[in-house]
């Protein structure tokens, strides 16, 4: 049912559609090891029985409803200790399409990829990495995109069918978001870094921003920056602070 979109180079002209699987970030890591396997490939689904979330979670998402798929890069062109961009890259391809559906909500990035409407998480995104001699072979990029969903055990997650209180067609969006995808991955290439950090900074819940956060104590700041290796960078009135995943947390206003 999903078809090649007319409108990107190389991403989703391969397709692999399964009506169900565990996850498609694993069915895309098996294909890493295949030779004839190409960049671009897209692995997609209309339901996963165990869909992977960061940090251990699960990714939860009613069958048929929402977008749950991986694509397949070969980003070549940048080095491990740059692997944030490929985060970048993803969130605003995401954001991208959420405005332009939605133009009248505030659509925003959590750090690291998290994309909230309003303050409720719509998306998320999985990374996966293949490396080789210490550089990248491949890398999985799992996106969950809550479409036509509108029950949700999470008081804090939203569709974009809550949002506009319409249904919305899946296979359009999907094309959308290739597409955008594409764009920031072809930034990227061409090593637009600046300008892909600073709309990364500018997208970032709590960017210049004062607001709680809680690592081994909890704390009031201001984010300032993102590194290339994906450290948040928060300045408090006593110091400046870098945290890894996992090390601190944002506190709900
Ligand atoms: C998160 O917010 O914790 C990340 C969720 C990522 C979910 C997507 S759905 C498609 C891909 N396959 C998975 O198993 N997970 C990612």
């Amino acid at each position: 049912m999903y078809k090649i979109p007319a409108n990107t180079l190389f991403l989703g002209k391969t397709i692999h559609f399964m009506p169900s699987c565990h996850s498609t970030n694993d069915i895309a890591k098996d294909l890493c090891g295949k030779h004839d396997t190409k960049e671009g490939t897209v692995v997609i689904t209309d339901y996963q029985t165990s869909g992977r979330g960061q940090r251990g979670n699960t990714w939860e998402s009613i069958a048929g409803q929402n977008l749950t798929f991986s694509v397949l890069l070969q980003p070549s062109m940048i080095n491990l200790s740059q692997q944030f961009y490929l985060n970048m890259i993803a969130s605003l391809a995401v954001k991208e399409c959420l405005i332009s559906l939605l133009p009248s909500k505030n659509v925003q990035v959590k750090w690291p990829n998290d994309v909230l409407i309003d303050g409720k998480k719509v998306s998320g995104i999985l990374i996966e990495n293949i490396v080789k001699r210490g550089c990248f072979e491949w890398s999985v990029l799992g996106i969950g995109l809550n479409v036509n969903q509108v029950d949700f055990i999470n008081p804090r997650a939203t569709s974009i069918k809550v949002e506009n209180g319409l249904t919305n067609d899946l296979l359009g969006l999907w094309d959308q978001l290739l597409h955008q995808l594409e764009r920031y991955y072809l930034k990227l290439k061409s090593q637009s870094y600046a300008d892909l950090k600073s709309h990364y900074l500018q997208s970032l819940i709590g960017f210049k921003e004062l607001r709680r956060y809680l690592a081994e104590y909890e704390f009031e700041g201001e984010i300032i920056d993102v590194l290339e290796s994906g450290h948040l960078v928060i300045r408090s009135k006593q110091k400046i602070y870098q945290f890894d995943f996992k090390e601190v947390e944002f506190l709900l206003n």
